[in-house]
């Protein structure tokens, strides 16, 4: 597929762009700043620009283009992950303007241009969890795509706001649109950088619904959606299927969850995060976990 990647520098991006390469999949990265991967076209846009959107959908990303004839653009699909990934980083009211901005961009030129397959990053902070003034539980566990998206801070109210977006453009349109609601994004480094005292003390992890995802398997579930096609609009909860902690999930429920309903009975070590969807819509099949790479201290 000759896809239009947006955000493919940043923390996340970057792995999901090289699995794409290695698949054969032709991939331009559209970001404020150049990836430099062999084999990637790098394009400089300001995605809050809309003609900028529409000017880099539509023209040459290489040289070799030029020589095609005649020129074929646009592209297969769109993986929308450019944003100002939380809050606390610009202003409230700036996190909100770039990232609603950018997202409403990308959908409406990709979906008027004909682009049949749009992927956006969407995220857990919509549960309204990890960003909550104090302790906010979750309604209920595991948590799943049903779940009341009702947060406090401006980057996840601009992600809320993106998925209503998107759900338009899929209902004007009907082409497929899936948003991904992305876990605690961990590269493989971080295992030794940050596990070690996530193991020690599973409150660092209560935000994040103590789940985390690794870029690979992250990579995997962005491979599999854009090879699933006739879905419509749907989202898709995104995580490893263990915690981030070496705490078994009955200790989670007594020392973290009192009072919230436990909608069926989990693994010992299972992720709170469900991703039952995305295993059975998508084929989604995580890979990797810190146990690869830290003792497991029980
Ligand atoms: N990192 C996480 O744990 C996490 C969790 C859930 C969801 N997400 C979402 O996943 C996506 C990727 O997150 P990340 O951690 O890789 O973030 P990141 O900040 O590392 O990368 C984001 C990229 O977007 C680019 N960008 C920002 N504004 C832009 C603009 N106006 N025009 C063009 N490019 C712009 C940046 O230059 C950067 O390369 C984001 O949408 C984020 O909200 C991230």
């Amino acid at each position: 597929m000759r896809i239009f990647f947006t955000g493919g520098t940043g923390k996340a991006g970057k792995y999901v762009v090289e699995h794409l390469l290695e698949q054969g999949h032709q991939v331009t990265n559209a970001d404020l700043e150049p990836l430099g991967l062999d084999g990637v076209d790098d394009l400089r846009v300001d995605l809050t620009d809309v003609g900028q959107v529409y000017s880099a959908l539509t023209a040459p990303s290489n040289q070799g283009q030029l020589d095609a004839e005649p020129y074929n653009p646009p592209y297969d699909a769109v993986v929308h992950f450019a944003a100002i990934p939380r809050p606390m980083l610009e202003s409230d009211s700036e996190t909100f303007r770039t990232n609603i901005l950018a997202h409403y961009n990308v959908l409406e030129a990709a979906t008027r241009l004909g682009i049949r397959k749009v992927l956006f990053a969407s995220s857990e902070t919509t549960y309204g969890i990890c960003f909550a003034q104090g302790d906010r539980k979750p309604l209920y566990v595991p948590v799943d795509e049903e779940h009341p998206t009702v947060p406090e801070d401006s980057y996840a109210m601009s992600k809320v706001a993106g998925e209503a977006v998107a759900q338009s453009f899929q209902q004007r349109t009907g082409a497929d649109i899936y948003g991904l609601r992305i876990n605690n994004v961990i590269e493989p480094h971080e295992y030794e950088e940050y596990f070690g005292d996530y193991l020690k003390d599973p409150s660092l992890r209560r935000r994040n619904v103590f789940a985390y995802i690794d870029t690979r398997d992250l990579a995997q579930l962005v491979r599999r959606a854009l090879e699933t096609d006739g879905l419509g609009y749907e989202v898709f909860n995104v995580a490893n299927a263990d915690m981030s902690v070496a705490a078994k999930t009955d200790e989670i429920l007594r020392d973290f969850y009192e009072g919230v309903e436990v909608r069926r009975e989990l693994g010992p070590d299972e992720t709170f995060y469900s991703i039952e969807k995305a295993r059975r819509v998508l084929g989604y099949s995580p890979e990797h976990s810190w146990r690869d790479v830290l003792a497991d201290p029980r």
